[in-house]
């Protein structure tokens, strides 16, 4: 692909040419440590991932779900093989346009919540858009929707401590979603919660996906796991398993059709 186009943005598509994958990734490997230190983390790891998808990733400890979701993310880079996110190269990317492709293409959810304490939840579901140069009118209207989305626009005013566990992570999934992101990330997001706000959490993922919304979440649990339409399970580095139990949704979302294009960094 030889068009030039802003990290932030997606690259344009020849017009009736195939769905293309918001994740395409291609004999993946990541080594820690050198000589008899060494790691392999990750083992020629090769999945696509298609817009309006679900999916869980499992296995046990260690087995590299951390390391596959850093490399995903764009927070970590692979000692080998190439990641395309939503057609981008992103080891074509600098440290900078990294940046813009996290801010921009990717919303995440971790388990410790990361909200900024002693802030209201609607400054930090705000917190990405300003980042992004949004006008603060616009910024607080689209963070209200985003709290309204998760069930949680009464709590605008709320700080982080004045809200439960389930809560909190409501306002970290609606901080994720504010930039309309092609995809959400979640790294076990209800790792630190009891079973009845993981249910609130999992019914959001759930609604946010029938909306035709990408979510690849890493989890332990089975229940967690039991709302995706496809379950992948890792062990040792490699994957051994790929289920598929529904397609994903067609009902594909504009995304980042919001966002100014307030930064033209342009990729080569
Ligand atoms: N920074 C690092 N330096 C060296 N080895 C690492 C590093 N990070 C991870 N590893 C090793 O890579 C392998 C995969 O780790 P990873 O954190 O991806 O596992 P995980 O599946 O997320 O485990 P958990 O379920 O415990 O979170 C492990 O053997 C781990 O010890
Ligand atoms: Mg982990």
């Amino acid at each position: 692909m030889s068009a030039r186009h802003a990290a932030g943005r997606p690259c344009p598509q020849e017009p009736g040419s195939p769905p293309r994958p918001v994740l395409d990734v291609r004999r993946l490997t990541k080594s820690y440590g050198i000589g008899t230190a060494r790691v392999q983390a990750l083992r020629e790891v090769s999945l696509e991932v298609e817009a309006g998808d679900f999916v869980a990733i499992m296995g046990s400890s260690g087995s590299g779900k951390s390391t596959l979701m850093n490399i995903l993310g764009c927070l970590d880079v692979p000692t080998g093989g190439r990641y395309l996110l939503d057609g981008t190269d992103v080891s074509r990317l600098d440290e900078r346009q990294l940046s813009l492709v996290r801010n921009r293409r990717i919303g995440f959810v971790f388990q410790s919540f990361n909200l900024i304490p002693r802030t209201a939840a609607l400054a930090n579901v705000e917190l990405p858009m300003a980042y992004a140069g949004v006008a603060r009118a616009e910024r607080r209207s689209r963070a209200l929707a985003a709290l309204k989305v998760v069930g949680l626009a009464e709590r605008a005013d709320h700080r982080p401590n004045e809200l439960s566990g389930g809560q909190q992570q409501r306002v970290a999934v609606a901080r994720a979603l504010v930039t309309s992101p092609a995809l959400i990330l979640a790294d076990e997001p209800t790792g630190n919660l009891d079973s009845r706000s993981t249910e609130d959490v999992l019914d959001v993922f759930s609604q946010l996906n029938d909306l035709g919304r990408t979510i690849v979440l890493i989890t332990h649990e089975d229940e967690v796991a039991a709302r995706a339409r496809r379950v992948i399970r890792l062990v040792d580095g490699r994957i051994v398993q790929d289920d598929r139990m529904a397609p994903p949704v067609t009902a594909v979302p504009e995304y980042g059709s919001e966002t100014p294009d307030v930064d033209r960094e342009v990729v080569r």
